[in-house]
Formats: structure tokens, sequence, C-alpha cells
């Protein structure tokens, strides 16, 4: 699926690049909540694995608002109506994530997150812009 990103506009691919993130950060998050059943004997290998797990999701965290960035209302419309079916086929292709994750749980923080940045859209959309605020002040 990655190889065939470079051969669209930057307009059709920012919602799965926006999806492609969440992913990121939904893998990470979830395997940080097994790490303690996975790595239960081993204390020091859990905590240094814990430790950049962390400092990757920071960087996954700050790639998802990057790409939420490159969206606008159509783009979020877009990542909402795909994030559901391009989680379960991208998880689909991993047969251990059936081992080690809640796949539906997953499904539903993607769905969760695109409903969240669908409401952070709307905040912005009804908050006074600078050109309302200049109107208002008569300059
Ligand atoms: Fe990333």
């Amino acid at each position: 699926m990655y190889r065939l990103f470079p051969l669209f506009p930057e307009a059709v691919l920012a919602p799965p690049a926006f999806v492609s993130e969440l992913m990121g950060l939904s893998v990470y998050q979830h395997l940080d909540g097994v790490l303690d059943d996975i790595l239960d004997d081993e204390p020091e290998a859990r905590e240094r694995v814990r430790t950049l797990l962390r400092e990757v999701m920071t960087d996954e965290l700050a790639h998802v608002g990057q790409r939420r960035n490159f969206l606008g209302p159509l783009g979020l419309r877009a990542a909402h109506a795909t994030v559901e079916s391009m989680y379960r086929a991208f998880f689909r292709d991993i047969p251990e994530t059936k081992l080690l994750f809640n796949v539906e749980q997953m499904v539903q923080d993607g769905r969760r997150s695109t409903t969240a940045a669908f409401a952070s859209l709307d905040a912005s959309l009804r908050a006074p812009t600078m050109y309302t605020w200049l109107s208002s002040t008569g300059a």
C-alpha cells in the first residue's frame, strides 16, 4: 500500500497519510498496554522497551498532529470515512496482531480520533477569526 503513496497528489494522499500515522500510534499504545504481560519476567528489558516506546510514541504523536494540519474539512471527512477499513486492512495483513492486540478496540480508537479531529475542526470554524475580530473593532 505504501509504495502507491507517491503516485497521488497531496490532496488525495493527506487523508490516508493521516490515518496511517494514527494506526502507528494505535499500535504503539496497544503495545505499551501488553508490555507488562509480554515481558513479565524481564523487568529491565520491559522498562527499557517502555522508555524507548514512549519516545517513539511522542514522535508518532507529532506526526499525527502534523498530518492533521494538512487536512481541511474534505480531507477530514475522507479520513473519517476510511479509518475503519484502513485499520482493518492493515491489521489483517499482520497475523500476530490478533494474538497481541484487541483489533476492535484499535479500530474504535482510530474512529474516536477522527471524530475528535472533526470536533476540533468544527470548533476552529466556529471560533472568531482574525477577520471578524478586526471587523468588530472597526479596523
Ligand atoms: Fe509516523
